[in-house]
């Protein structure tokens, strides 16, 4: 079953069908997703009666520990665990995260009563594991007899600098964050390729690009940018083009950039900041946008030509592999792309690369605010290429650029737009926006 219309699948048949399997981890994604909704919006009881097969008879509530909230809300905050106390903001999605943990358990143990002879390999995922809460303890609480019998292991993500090496896997083994875990790690490496991730960004943003041509909501995407404090001047050059802006920052605020200059605009999507760049530099400069999709690139030529820019062209490119020589650019804009390549160093170290020395980039970029995504819940694409904000400093700083200021001001990911700005139009394609698997996340904006 993919990820997309679970709605739409009877429950009974569903019920069957998984009730037939001895894998849990459909199961486990069916319900997170499923029951989040219901147990957000009818409460607990509605979401238990719905949910009742999976889970063990008479199941009235559902109780954590306040650890396992401590924990789980870190992980969506980025806040410190061991500092400050949690909010309560998110206790809500955390009861469907316990339905998931207490439904997982149950399927577990009913798996293995029916098999008492036989052992068992549970794969769990790493928040469940390393902090030994959800549903590692639930198990082992039911069949205290298995604790002496059962073993822990860890899984990471590791680059391949650090797989094989046992004085690093011994190293972490023994360090304090690990100690009451696990008994084994296995460090593995991530098997979709970080040309495969591409591939499928192109793809999105083809979309996007088929669609552009078609009139957005222009009253919107002004207050968008002036919230991000774009110039007046800017917001008349951007034109009945803004409604294509796509970004995530206002990368002009940094790059100042000035008559004559030569900029590269990368992941330049339709092109806004490009126009924008273009009439900054004016006719005696040059800017050159990049961009992964064909149909982005084409539809922003096609409005470079009828603005009679000549000093602006786009290019299908990846920002991994710029077609220009070294040094040859004075200023590097970026506004949302960062957020989306999958391997963010080789990306800086090519703008290293074409940039002239003394040159400046400025990149507005997503980040996360901690160091791992919490599970239980399916993120776009994007959000799992985020990098953690503290790391970018020190990425651009071991590849050589100089006087790096990390501006996290005016960076909500939430705002109010006021209402007289009216909705969007349904027919242009947006990256997010139309794709019912992620609905779930408006509801953790809540
Ligand atoms: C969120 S959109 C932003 C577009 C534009 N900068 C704007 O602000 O309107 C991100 C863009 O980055 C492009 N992109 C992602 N990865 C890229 C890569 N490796 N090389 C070039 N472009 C890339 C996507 O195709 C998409 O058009």
């Amino acid at each position: 079953m993919g990820t997309e219309g679970h709605d739409l699948v009877p429950y009974e048949s569903f019920l069957e069908k998984t009730r037939q399997s001895s894998s849990v981890s459909l199961h486990a994604g069916f319900l997170s997703r499923t029951y989040a909704r219901q147990l957000m919006k009818e409460g607990e009881t509605a979401a238990l009666q719905s949910a009742r097969l999976w889970l063990p008879p008479n199941t009235t509530q559902l109780q954590g520990n306040e650890f396992h909230y401590n924990l789980f809300e870190s992980m969506i905050t980025g806040r410190n665990l061991a500092e400050d106390a949690p909010s309560d903001t998110f206790r809500g999605i955390f009861q469907a995260q316990l339905l998931k943990d207490v439904a997982m358990a149950h399927r577990i143990n009913t798996i293995i009563e029916g098999h008492p002879d036989d052992r068992f390999l549970v794969l769990a995922g790493n928040g469940h594991v390393s902090h030994y809460q959800g549903v590692p303890e639930r198990v082992l609480a039911q069949h205290p007899d298995l604790i002496p019998q059962s073993c822990l292991i860890v899984s990471r993500v590791w680059n391949e600098t650090t797989l094989l090496s046992e004085a690093t896997a011994a190293q972490i083994v023994s360090s304090s964050s690990y100690e009451n875990a696990a008994d084994y790690i296995l460090a593995y490496q991530e098997t979709r390729t970080e040309e495969a991730v591409k591939k499928d960004v192109a793809e999105m943003y083809n979309q996007v690009g088929d669609t552009a041509h078609l009139e957005g909501n222009l009253m919107r995407a002004r207050a968008i940018l002036k919230y991000l404090e774009y110039t007046d001047d800017d917001i008349a050059v951007a034109g009945r083009d803004a409604y294509n802006y796509q970004g995530v920052g206002n990368p002009h605020k940094h790059a100042q950039i000035q008559p004559g200059e030569r900029v590269l605009d990368v992941g330049c999507g339709l092109g806004v900041d490009s126009f924008i760049a273009a009439h900054r530099t004016g006719p005696h400069g040059q800017v050159i946008g990049i961009d992964l999709s064909h149909s982005e690139v084409e539809h922003a030529n096609r409005r470079a030509q009828s603005r009679e820019m000549k000093h602006l062209e786009f290019i299908v490119a990846d920002m991994e592999h710029i077609p220009l020589p070294d040094a040859s650019v004075d200023v590097i804009v970026s506004n949302g792309a960062f957020c989306l390549a999958p391997n963010k160093k080789k990306a800086f170290a090519e703008l290293f690369r074409v940039l002239r020395p003394g040159g400046r980039i400025s990149i507005c970029t997503s980040t996360l605010r901690s160091h791992q995504l919490p599970e239980g819940v399916q993120w776009p694409l994007c959000m799992e290429m985020f990098i953690v904000k503290d790391q970018l400093g020190p990425l651009c700083a071991e590849l050589g650029f100089e006087n790096i200021v990390v501006d996290d001001s005016n960076s909500k990911m939430v705002y109010e737009l006021p209402e007289e700005t009216g909705t969007l139009n349904p027919d242009r394609h947006r990256v997010h926006g139309n794709n019912p698997a992620f609905r779930h996340l408006e509801e953790i904006n809540e």
